[in-house]
C-alpha cells in the first residue's frame, strides 16, 4: 500500500490504526526516494477539515525533519523543509475557492464574489423557489397542476417545495446533476412508452414489494396458527384466510413484473 502509485487507492482502517502515517509515509517517499524525488509543492493534498489539514502538514514537516537529522547532507530535503508552510495541504473547500479565486476571469464571474453563509443561502434558495412556483402558476401547464395536486398539501405550497428541494439536493450529490436528472426524465417518460417495468428502478419496486408481501403473509400465517388454538378466537380465521389470499395475490402481481 505504502509502495503502490500511478493508480487509485482506497485505504479504509478502524480508527487510530495510522492511515494518516500511511499517507504521510507515502508522501515522505515520493518526496525522498528514488533520482528525481518530487518537491513536496508539486503534491495536492486534500482533507475534509481544517484540523486534519494541519495535522497533515505538521507530520509531513515532523518527518521531514527526522530524515533530515538521518542525512544533514541532503539539500533536496532541506528544500521540502523550506516548502511545506506553502504546500498545497488543504481542505477541498479551500482547494475550490482558490482554484475559483486564481480563474475567476475564465468563469465569467465576479472577482469579488464571496462565500455565502447557510442562512444567507437559504434566504436566496427560497425566494427562486418563490420565484419559480409562481413563474409555474402563472403558466399553468396541466402537468404542473397534476404535480401540486399530487404533492401539495391543503392551500400550502410547502409539500411541493419539500419535494423539489429533496429532489435538487439529492440531484447535487452527483457529479453531473443536470445529467442526471435529465436520465431520470427519461425514466419517467418510458412510463409513458408502456416500459417503465422495465427500468431497473421498477424491478427494484417489485422485488421489495414482493418481499413485503411475503413478510406480511407470513405474519398473518402466524395469527391463524393462534386462532386455531384450542379456545383461540376462531372467528377470525375466514377474514385472516382472505386477507393471506390477497396478500399472495398481491405478491404474484408484482413476483410477474420483473
Ligand atoms: N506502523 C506504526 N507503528 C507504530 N505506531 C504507529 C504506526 N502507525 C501509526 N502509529 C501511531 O498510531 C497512532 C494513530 O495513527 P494515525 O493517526 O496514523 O491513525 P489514523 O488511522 O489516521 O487515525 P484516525 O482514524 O484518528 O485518523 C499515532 O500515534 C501513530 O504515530
Ligand atoms: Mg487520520
Amino acid at each position: 500500500m505504502i509502495e503502490s502509485r500511478n493508480r487509485n487507492l482506497l485505504v479504509s482502517a478502524a480508527a487510530g490504526s495510522g492511515k494518516t502515517a500511511v499517507l504521510v509515509e507515502r508522501i515522505i517517499r515520493m518526496i525522498s526516494q528514488g533520482d528525481n524525488p518530487l518537491d513536496i509543492d508539486q503534491l495536492l493534498v486534500m482533507t475534509f477539515t481544517n484540523a486534519a489539514a494541519a495535522e497533515m502538514r505538521e507530520r509531513i514537516g515532523e518527518a521531514v525533519e527526522e530524515k533530515l537529522k538521518e542525512h544533514p547532507e541532503d539539500e533536496h530535503l532541506w528544500l521540502q523543509a523550506a516548502l511545506i508552510p506553502q504546500a498545497q495541504i488543504t481542505t477541498i473547500d479551500s482547494f475550490c475557492l482558490n482554484l475559483i479565486r486564481n480563474h475567476y476571469n475564465s468563469l465569467d464571474i465576479d472577482p469579488a464574489f464571496r462565500v455565502g453563509d447557510e442562512g444567507e443561502l437559504s434566504l436566496l434558495r427560497n425566494d427562486v423557489m418563490g420565484g419559480m412556483l409562481e413563474a409555474c402558476y402563472e403558466e399553468n401547464r396541466p402537468e404542473f397542476a397534476r404535480f401540486v395536486e399530487q404533492f401539495g398539501r391543503g392551500k400550502s405550497d410547502k409539500g411541493i417545495e419539500d419535494v423539489i428541494f429533496q429532489l435538487w439536493e439529492f440531484s447535487q450529490s452527483h457529479p453531473w446533476p443536470m445529467e442526471w436528472l435529465a436520465k431520470c426524465r427519461m425514466e419517467l417518460y418510458k412510463e409513458e412508452l408502456g416500459e417503465i417495468e422495465e427500468s431497473a428502478w421498477m424491478k427494484f419496486l417489485m422485488r421489495d414489494v414482493a418481499a413485503q408481501m411475503e413478510e406480511l403473509a407470513g405474519q398473518v400465517e402466524e395469527a391463524l396458527l393462534v386462532c386455531r388454538e384450542e379456545k383461540g378466537p376462531l372467528a377470525y380465521e375466514p377474514m385472516l384466510m382472505s386477507d393471506k389470499a390477497k396478500l399472495e395475490a398481491v405478491k404474484r402481481g408484482a413476483l410477474g413484473k420483473f
